[in-house]
């Protein structure tokens, strides 16, 4: 189906079939819905193509795995093909795709079930590039999440209210701190700079292992910038020289301030600077 005009009108895959986003529904017992029983991607397209399509695939696989859900993440890929063919010319746009364990009536155990519930769409992304440009301001909230935010599930409630409450309070967005450790952002990886190095939080049980993340830190590492993927705390980020964000839609977006404190000279700074230009190469955008 070919879009033409202003109007967008979304092409959903669910389960094997094209369908009108109005048609495009999934049961009831559908474990995603009841239990959050399921894992998510989210893609950034340039230029017509997904950017680091087989680390997403893999993350997505890792996921899978861990959750125990018998599902080839490697199978999606001739549907993502198809679906940028409902996109001729797409310039920039954004694919979510998500696979639940399927459907079965509600219990606690972990249902084994021949087919998984797969939805994924492709639309159209301007993100809003403001951040990435002025800088943007954060709260803290308090990190209540689980032990598991390197598993990119669909339970994503605590990042939801994480950034409502930044919305609130009339910021852009909000750190997670847990305990003293200041972990990531509610849709982002966090990095700051100091004395010429770049920290970031380790990979591990309270981080997602940011695709973006991963960039940078080559990035960084090509361009002599040393990294440590080391913990910092609250003061630790309040000292800092440079903040930035990391993600698939944020790209590098830095900050400026932090709970109303200002970081590092209040502008944005050469590394973030540096590195937002070497990533914007990478996209070829
Ligand atoms: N979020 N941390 C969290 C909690 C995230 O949800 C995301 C991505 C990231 C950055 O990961 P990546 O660089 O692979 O996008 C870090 C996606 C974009 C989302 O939920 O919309």
């Amino acid at each position: 189906m070919e879009q033409s005009g202003d109007e967008w009108q979304m092409i959903v895959y669910v389960n094997g079939k094209w369908v009108d986003e109005k048609e495009a529904t999934v049961s009831f017992l559908d474990r995603g819905f009841v239990f959050a029983d399921a894992i998510y991607e989210v893609l950034h397209i340039y230029n017509g193509n997904y950017f680091k399509l087989d680390l997403h695939i893999e993350r997505m696989q890792n996921g899978l795995d861990k959750l125990r859900i018998p599902f080839r993440a490697q199978d999606l890929i001739p549907v993502f093909e198809e679906l940028l063919t409902f996109t001729p010319g797409l310039e920039e746009g954004m694919l979510y795709v998500q696979v639940s364990r399927g459907t079965a009536p509600r219990a606690h155990g972990l249902p084994v079930l021949d087919e998984q519930s797969v939805v994924a769409y492709v639309k159209p992304l301007q993100p809003d590039r403001r951040i990435g440009e002025q800088g943007g301001h954060a709260i803290l909230v308090e990190d209540l999440r689980w032990q598991m935010c390197n598993v990119k599930t669909t339970g994503l409630l605590l990042n939801a209210m994480a950034k409502q409450e930044a919305l609130d309070r009339g910021a852009d967005d909000a750190f997670f701190v847990r305990g003293n450790v200041v972990t990531e952002a509610t849709s982002s990886n966090l990095f700051i700079v100091k004395n010429g190095e770049l920290l970031t939080h380790p990979n591990g049980p309270h981080v997602l292992p940011g695709i973006t993340r991963h960039v940078v830190i080559e990035l960084a590492t090509k361009l002599g910038i040393p990294v440590k993927e080391v913990m910092f705390s609250k003061d630790e980020l309040l000292a800092a020289d440079e903040l930035f964000i990391t993600g698939t839609i944020s790209e590098v977006s830095p900050f400026l301030e932090v709970e109303g404190q200002v970081i590092g000279s209040g502008q944005v700074g050469p590394i973030t600077r540096q590195l937002q230009a070497a990533f914007r190469q990478e996209t070829a955008l």
